[in-house]
């Protein structure tokens, strides 16, 4: 793990292909039943279970618009979050270009019990599945996000992630780790308040990140988008889900994200997530890249 290593070159960091497929859950199960992060506070037998399958499908429809395939795990029952797919497991391409899956250890019961789902759906479709050694706690790419095009992990940790488990990782996926601390409660995942868009550009919300972690990702990226109070907690702007370097898919009235990302030259297509907010989560989180 890089702990701080300033004027890091991406340009020499060896190249990733960006992932053409995801992985998601259809919200057949999908509701607020135990408060997990401060977003669902008061949203308990709030969700609207038929808009929720509409919003789902018309995201999918969208990602399939964009050109990435879409596969689907089937919903279990008691597994209210599984909808959430990016955080059970964490995907990426080893040193040798092959795909592999890390399980997750998760914080919560429930979501503990979405892991075996999806690793029994990689294993049948051709990745290596490597255990983490330690009982640290690990949720997926939740915390943990590549760098777009690039052989480099984020590594967030806090809430839900423990920062030893990136040692694992650099060596699991042969891939230096730099490690980027959250420091609320209320941006939990490193997902909900950093968004890497492409080679060069990062949405963030920098209150949720400590000063190391500013400076870490300011010199390594070129372009900084800084993401206003309202638009990363209410729109949860940072969890919008970036494709093929070009693409972006956002929840809806994120309009000074929208302006800067149109203004650098990105496609950015609106969603409405209202349901799935009520959980702590947007575009992001609701679908694994597959490589
Ligand atoms: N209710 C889920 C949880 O608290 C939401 C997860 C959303 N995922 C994310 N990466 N932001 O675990």
């Amino acid at each position: 793990m890089i702990a701080a290593q300033p004027q890091i070159d991406i340009s020499e960091l060896r190249p990733m292909a960006f992932p053409r497929a995801v992985l998601t859950c259809a919200p057949e199960c999908f509701d607020v039943i135990d408060v997990k992060n401060p977003f669902m506070v008061g949203q308990q037998g709030k969700v609207d279970c038929a808009l929720a399958k509409r919003q789902w499908s018309e995201m999918m429809r969208v990602f399939q618009q964009i050109g990435i395939e879409v596969k689907t795990l089937t919903p279990v029952e008691g597994c209210e979050d599984m909808v959430f797919c990016a955080n059970p497991i964490f995907t990426g391409l080893d040193g040798d270009g092959r795909p592999v899956c890390v399980p997750g250890h998760m914080r919560f019961p429930s979501r503990q019990r979405e892991v075996g789902s999806h690793v029994e759906w990689c294993r049948a479709n051709g990745y290596r599945v490597v255990d983490l050694r330690s009982s640290d706690l690990f949720e997926g790419c939740g915390d943990a996000l590549w760098h777009p095009g690039r052989r480099l992990i984020w590594g967030g940790y806090g809430p839900r992630t423990s920062q030893r488990v990136y040692y694992e990782l650099a060596d699991i996926f042969d891939a230096p780790v730099l490690p980027l601390e959250l420091r609320t409660e209320l941006f939990y995942h490193l997902d909900t308040c950093f968004c890497p868009i492409d080679e060069k550009t990062v949405l963030v919300y920098p209150p949720a990140l400590t000063a190391p972690g500013m400076d870490l990702l300011r010199d390594v990226f070129e372009r900084v988008i800084e993401v206003d109070a309202y638009e990363a907690r209410d729109s949860m702007a940072c969890n919008a889900a970036p494709f093929l370097g070009r693409h972006v898919v956002i929840q809806t009235g994120a309009v000074k994200v929208n302006r800067a990302l149109l203004d650098l030259g990105f496609e950015v297509i609106e969603v409405e997530t209202s349901e799935f907010m009520k959980s702590g989560g947007s575009v992001f989180c609701m679908k694994m890249h597959l490589f």
